[in-house]
């Protein structure tokens, strides 16, 4: 081997860094959450527990801001979202660590060093920096353009029959979506209705039947087995005819919704409720800005929620672990917040063995080139041979 105070050097460094760990970054808060929906609430309030500096970032923006209540959420079966969130706040609020802004985020750069950490720019320009980041920026559904869908989403047209079914039970049911996605409908929903119509909008071709004969090769029987009759006729437009949120039944348990569905040919039909199946996209173009590993247009993530980003973690409905709902989004942020705060106690740990501290890599560096000088190089020139 060739003698070079460089490869000495960086020898050095290494054997230094060992033994001297660099100080924990110095940011203006610990943790910045972006997105203040139910995951990103769970991880604020999880930090702020054990007195870490927290930001939540929220644009307001939130996929279920729409529905009328939630359900399936114990302890809060049928509070609405705003109320929920507005506890969630308020209890937050009573940590001095937890801190609030009603921002979008524009980018999130990572600043190097030994530890991780990040410079946030918020949509006013404003800048802060943290050493964890924890992303709870949701999804979005996207809905085609048809006249009366999106006006009426969340409202008695729902993709989920565990937060929305209960409400319309024993009522005619329609659902919307490509053929292939029936017969799984039906199983999640033959124990609500009886009355079911698969308005399957032109896809009942052969190729769609293939798609659901591969799932299912006798699905036409199940779904027969079930009540559920086809309508292959292209839907032009959904009329509401009554609110749910002002029909609700004796008990106030059940929303009688009523729609009209209109189509390029033959007559209208009415239903009471209708479940959509319609993909979903990233709410906001933050997670590709960063480079995360994207999969299916979710976030990938470890068990541990981290991204493919060291110290970047992500919760909810972002993520890729396959659940998209208030009990997983509040899951996962209480879990990504164990893992940040027990990731940045193992840095601070690290930092307060050691006997030197302060330094970056680039400044040990330079520290091993002077201390080594010429003395060692003989010494390390002997070692050679
Ligand atoms: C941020 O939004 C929340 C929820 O809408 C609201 O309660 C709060 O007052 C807002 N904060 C500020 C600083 O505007
Ligand atoms: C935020 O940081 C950017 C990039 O370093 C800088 O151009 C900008 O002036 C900063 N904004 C404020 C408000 O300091
Ligand atoms: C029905 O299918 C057409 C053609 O594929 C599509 O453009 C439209 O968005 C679909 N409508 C609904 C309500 O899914
Ligand atoms: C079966 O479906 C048909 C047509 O949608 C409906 O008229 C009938 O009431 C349904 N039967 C039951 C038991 O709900
Ligand atoms: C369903 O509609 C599509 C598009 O209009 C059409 O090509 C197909 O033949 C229809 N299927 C049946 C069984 O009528
Ligand atoms: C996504 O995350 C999982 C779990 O950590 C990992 O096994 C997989 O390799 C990741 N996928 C990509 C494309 O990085």
């Amino acid at each position: 081997m060739v003698f070079s105070k460089t490869t000495f050097a960086s020898a050095f460094v290494s054997l230094l860094a060992c033994a001297t760990a660099v100080e924990v970054p110095k940011t203006d808060y610990e943790v910045i959450v972006v997105g203040g929906g139910p995951a990103g609430l769970s991880a604020l309030s999880g930090v702020s527990r054990v007195r870490r500096t927290a930001l939540l970032i929220d644009s307001q923006q939130y996929r279920n801001g729409v529905t009328r209540e939630m359900h399936d959420v114990i302890g809060n079966d049928g509070t609405p979202p705003a109320a929920f969130r507005g506890l969630a706040r308020e209890q937050i609020s009573k940590y001095p660590t937890a801190h609030f802004s009603n921002e979008t985020v524009e980018s999130i750069v990572p600043i190097e060093g030994e530890y991780t950490a990040f410079t946030v720019t918020d949509g006013t320009g404003q800048n802060y920096t943290a050493r964890k980041i924890v992303l709870g920026t949701g999804v979005r559904d996207i809905l085609p353009p048809t006249p009366g869908l999106r006006e009426n989403w969340g409202k008695g047209i729902f993709w989920c029959p565990w937060c929305d079914g209960y409400e319309h039970r024993d009522q005619p049911f329609g659902m919307i979506g490509d053929i292939h996605h029936m017969l799984g409908n039906v199983l999640e929903t033959h124990t609500q209705y009886s009355d079911i119509i698969a308005f399957v909008n032109g896809s009942q071709t052969a190729e769609g039947e293939a798609r659901a004969a591969e799932a299912y090769p006798d699905w036409k029987e199940q779904l027969a087995a079930w009540n559920t009759t086809i309508d292959n006729r292209t839907i032009a437009s959904i009329e509401r005819l009554q609110d749910g949120g002002d029909n609700r039944g004796e008990n106030g348990d059940q929303q009688f919704d009523k729609f009209r569905l209109h189509f390029t040919t033959g007559e209208p039909v009415e239903r009471n409720a209708l479940m959509v199946n319609y993909p979903t996209e990233q709410a906001t173009p933050l997670p590709a800005k960063m480079g995360l590993v994207i999969v299916d247009d979710k976030i990938n993530v470890t068990a541990a929620m981290r991204t493919s980003e060291e110290g970047v973690f992500a919760v909810g409905d972002a993520n890729s672990d396959g659940s998209t709902n208030v009990p997983h989004a509040m899951y996962t942020g209480k879990k990504a917040a164990v893992y940040v705060h027990v990731e940045m106690s193992r840095e601070e740990s690290k930092s307060k063995i050691s006997k030197r501290t302060g330094l970056s890599h680039s400044e040990l560096a330079a520290e091993a080139d002077r201390e080594i000088g010429d003395n060692l190089k003989r010494e390390w020139e002997l070692a050679q041979k």
